[in-house]
């Protein structure tokens, strides 16, 4: 049996970026998760992927919904990734934000957002696994990403 410990020790070994992922609950309220475990997945279609837990409390905005959007942070963006990371009811609460054709947030400020059409769902351990068609995309030319490496935030070093 696998150590869980090592295998996260493991895992944080690889940097990601964050990103807040909104959608739409199935009463039309707002939903967002804090999320690393994205990546872009294939260029034609232009496809990306999340992993979700099993228990993630808005999981039905993005099982039952068919649209969902990306928001990737900047390196400031921290406070709103610790607000997406903790269960609370209302996530959203004085947050100002957009939306585009799906209604799903866009939130402000980020490196990139994109939103998508969800295509396909598997299910992999404890995780769901969604796939989504980007329809929509708006990305900044400049600002630096929030990293999460090791278990923290952290920032984008010299560029080698
Ligand atoms: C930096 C960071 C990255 C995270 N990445 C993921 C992820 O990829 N998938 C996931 O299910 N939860 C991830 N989480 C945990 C969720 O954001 C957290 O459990 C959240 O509260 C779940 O949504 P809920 O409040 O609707 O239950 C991450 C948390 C942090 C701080």
């Amino acid at each position: 049996m696998l150590d869980s410990r090592r295998f996260r020790g493991a895992l944080g070994r690889f940097a990601t970026g964050v990103t807040v992922v909104t959608g739409l609950m199935p009463d039309g309220t707002p939903a967002g998760v804090t999320v690393n475990a994205f990546t872009s997945l294939s260029l034609r279609p232009p496809l990306v992927l999340i992993a979700l837990a099993d228990s993630t409390t808005c999981l039905d905005a993005f099982i039952k919904g068919d649209r969902f959007a990306i928001n990737v942070l900047r390196e400031d963006q921290r406070p709103l990734s610790l607000t997406f990371a903790t269960q609370r009811k209302n996530k959203f609460k004085g947050l100002v934000y957009e939306t585009w054709d799906s209604g799903c947030p866009i939130l402000p400020g980020c490196l990139a957002n994109l939103e998508c059409t969800r295509v396909t769902l598997h299910q992999g351990g404890d995780h769901v696994v969604v796939i989504g068609e980007v329809d929509r995309m708006e990305h900044s030319e400049d600002g630096n990403p929030l990293l999460y490496y090791r278990g923290s935030y952290a920032r984008l070093g010299e560029k080698i």
